[in-house]
């Protein structure tokens, strides 16, 4: 087991595998991005060939190749190896090919349901009404209805339990707990019994879940027009953008997205030729939908017939892709129902009407002004009511900015007068923002930061540059002086410093400090020695005085102690020490106000 996975992790390259997913750029003998992990304007993220582990300086996230497949692509452990070793061309042994973890066993069962229900509709006369719905009241081909594996599941019946627990050997437990079935007094009932099946498969073609619409003669019954698998292990509806297995090449090509309501609305317009599609079922884009979208395309072009002026999730929504880098377009469906029906009808006007989408807070903007005349006291009341919280939600206050100039001058008012009343329920709703990760370094103390400076230096420096110089008694933080002290014992036997070599060795718990360390960023300093040098010499004085100080301030606390006991002897010791430090701290002080005059 061991050994394939060592193999695997031999045989992949930590960099090409993280390019295939975001643009890294070299930096110094590293790689470096803007961090998938977390909003960021300048790139915190960092890649290392030599360690082959990245980390991100201002989230923390940092790991290994499998981690960041768990990370990035939500797999897990066997699925990362399992997708590494495909990569890298080594073949699992059945053992470990074999190894499924209780996440991938859900997918393998909803994809057997998924076919069973797929079968059914195409082939069993039982399928036969909900086909000839699909075909002829939906206007679907059968390509389509094979592409997104549409299915039926038989009203009222035992095939689903049948098909999984006799066929195919699965647990009822099992069956539960990918969301399929309820037992109710040892009877299994289908969840989605009597209705259509629009499997929900995840970015990477999981079958995660699943959707159930009622046929029309049902749809008069008190029964919901559509219900969605439960969440389960395997899936979360706010992270699922149904479409986007069959949509992403497409999205990446165009750099667009469209963003639609249902399930129908994504195959209609897949049938007509709209192949960048994608819809949230009924739901305001999620800030992890929005950042998923946000690694295949920079546009989103909502198409739904949500009330984004009235709706303040939807608004939220358009605020965090904004944040995001994304531009958030919104297009019109006029004179029909929605996507779905424009696509079947007339694919040019839905064409047009995604050509044609605006901004999305022009459009938001827009269509309260439309409610309201704004030429009475009474319309400006109402429509500044409105109006307010939508200006709010911009979270970016340049894009903000911009806006309150359009409605003051829309409505005649002088700036101020918007900004006024802003202010106001800005204070009044500052939980509607949206929360953005913020990059903050764990409470480290100043010696702790210097320590690390110090062995930053080191890592990233050819050794012979810094021989000279290396007090290691400077450091004293118990996981730095475990790095260092590993260190000392590398470079006694070892030449050149290999990071990779060196990390190798090192225990698991120092390996993320180390990482940190070998990864900060230096900002070229490495690449000039004497800047390098002169640096490393300020760091050491620093840590010296530091030392000084911190040894001061335990030699009072001990005077006071011997003071107190009539300890003599000790005491007369304790306070030449104190002298003596206490000098040499004047002259390091001395030294470096002459260095100041000296060198600027
Ligand atoms: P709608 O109910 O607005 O769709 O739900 P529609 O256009 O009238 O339905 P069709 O075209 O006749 O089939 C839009 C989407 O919202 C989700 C579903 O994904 C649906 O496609 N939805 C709706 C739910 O998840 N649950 C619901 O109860 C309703
Ligand atoms: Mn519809």
């Amino acid at each position: 087991m061991a050994d394939q996975v060592d193999e695997v992790k031999q045989k992949t390259d930590i960099v090409s595998l993280i390019s295939e997913f975001i643009d890294l750029k070299k930096a110094g003998r590293n790689y470096r991005a803007l961090c998938p992990f977390h909003s960021e304007r300048t790139p915190s993220f960092m890649v290392s060939s030599e360690l082959q582990i990245y980390k991100c300086f201002g989230c923390g996230n940092a790991g290994d190749a499998f981690t960041f497949l768990e990370m990035y692509e939500g797999m897990d452990f066997y699925e990362a190896l399992k997708f590494l070793a495909e990569r890298a061309s080594v073949k699992l042994s059945p053992v470990q090919g074999g190894r499924r973890s209780e996440k991938q066993k859900l997918y393998e069962l909803n994809a057997h349901a998924s076919q069973l229900y797929h079968y059914l509709l195409l082939k069993h006369k039982v399928g036969q009404t909900a086909l000839a719905y699909l075909t002829k009241e939906r206007g679907l081909k059968l390509d389509t209805i094979v592409k997104f594996r549409l299915g039926y599941s038989p009203d009222n019946s035992q095939v689903l339990r049948n098909f999984l627990v006799d066929k195919k050997g699965y647990q009822i437990q099992e069956i539960e707990t990918a969301g399929l079935a309820i037992s109710r007094e040892k009877r299994v009932i289908d969840r989605f019994a009597g209705r259509v099946i629009f499997p929900l498969f995840d970015h990477r073609g999981n079958v995660a879940g699943f959707a159930g619409r009622l046929l029309p003669q049902s749809e008069k019954s008190d029964l919901a027009k559509y219900i969605n698998s439960p969440e389960t292990p395997v899936y979360h509806k706010g992270n699922l953008l149904y479409g986007l297995n069959i949509a992403r090449g497409e999205i990446k090509q165009k750099n667009q997205a469209v963003i639609v309501e249902g399930e129908l609305d994504v195959i209609s317009s897949w049938q007509a030729g709209f192949r960048n599609v994608v819809a949230t079922k009924g739901s305001a884009l999620t800030e992890d939908q929005i950042r998923l979208l946000s690694r295949f395309a920079k546009e989103l072009v909502l198409a739904m017939d949500t009330d984004l002026a009235g709706n303040a999730a939807a608004r939220r929504g358009v605020s965090i892709a904004q944040n995001e880098g994304l531009s958030v377009r919104v297009a019109r469906i006029k004179g029909y129902k929605d996507p779905d029906e424009i696509a079947r009808r007339d694919p040019k006007a839905l064409k047009k009407a995604i050509g044609d989408s605006v901004g999305a807070w022009d459009f938001i903007i827009d269509s309260i002004f439309s409610k309201h005349d704004i030429d009475s006291g009474e319309g400006k009341a109402g429509f500044s009511r409105e109006i307010l919280p939508v200006l709010v939600s911009i979270a970016d206050k340049i894009v903000q900015a911009h806006y309150v100039e359009i409605v003051a001058r829309r409505l005649k008012v002088p700036s101020e007068a918007v900004l006024e009343q802003l202010a106001k329920i800005s204070e009044a709703r500052k939980v509607e923002k949206p929360e953005i990760a913020i990059d903050k370094k764990k409470g480290r103390g100043r010696r702790e930061l210097l320590e690390e400076r110090f062995l930053t230096l080191i890592f990233q420096s050819e050794p012979d540059i810094l021989s000279k110089r290396r007090d290691y008694s400077l450091i004293k933080t118990p996981l730095n002086k475990r790095i260092a002290d590993e260190y000392k014992k590398y470079s006694s036997k070892n030449k050149k410093f290999d990071p990779a070599k060196f990390s190798e060795a090192l225990p698991k718990e120092l390996l993320v400090g180390f990482a940190e360390m070998v990864l900060a960023d230096t900002q070229g300093l490495t690449d000039s020695p004497e800047r390098l040098n002169k640096e490393f010499g300020v760091v050491v004085g620093e840590l010296g005085e530091l030392t000084i100080r911190e040894r001061l301030k335990e030699l009072g606390v001990k005077i006071r102690e011997y003071e107190e006991g009539g300890k003599e002897e000790k005491l007369e010791k304790a306070k030449r020490a104190f002298a003596k430090l206490t000098d040499k701290l004047s002259s390091l002080e001395e030294q470096k106000i002459s260095g100041i005059i000296l060198h600027e």
